[in-house]
């Protein structure tokens, strides 16, 4: 599996009209750019990726697993993606998530969604 991310833009995530954060698009992409990430991790903006509640919402994968990232709230989530991201692409495998992405993490179990900051 290669390392990727994937930043959801739809039907929830990112949609302003709804009182949710805007995901910043045009930010992401000048930094994967300007970083020259896009071969080693993959940048994807998506439509829903499923779990809505949790707007806004990422998929890393991270050649190993996937994590998913929910309730990106600031610009600080999106650019803490970048630098993970950044930092993967050089070590060729997922790095360790920053720690304001650790509190963003939630799984899916079935239908149920549990944050892992909540698990202690
Ligand atoms: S719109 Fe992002 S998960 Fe549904």
């Amino acid at each position: 599996m290669s390392i990727s991310v994937i930043i959801c833009n739809g039907c929830c995530c990112g949609r302003v009209e709804k009182g949710h954060n805007e995901v910043p698009i045009d930010e992401l992409e000048a930094a994967w750019e300007a970083n020259r990430i896009g071969e080693a991790v993959k940048l994807t903006i998506s439509d829903c990726l499923g779990p809505c509640s949790m707007h806004n919402v990422s998929l890393l994968n991270t050649g190993s697993g996937k994590i998913w990232l929910g309730e990106l709230s600031s610009l600080d989530d999106y650019e803490a993606i970048v630098e993970w991201a950044i930092e993967s692409s050089e070590k060729k495998e997922g790095s360790k998530l920053p720690e304001i992405l650790e509190a963003r993490r939630f799984v899916r179990v079935g239908e149920s969604i549990v944050r892992l900051r909540d698990l202690g």
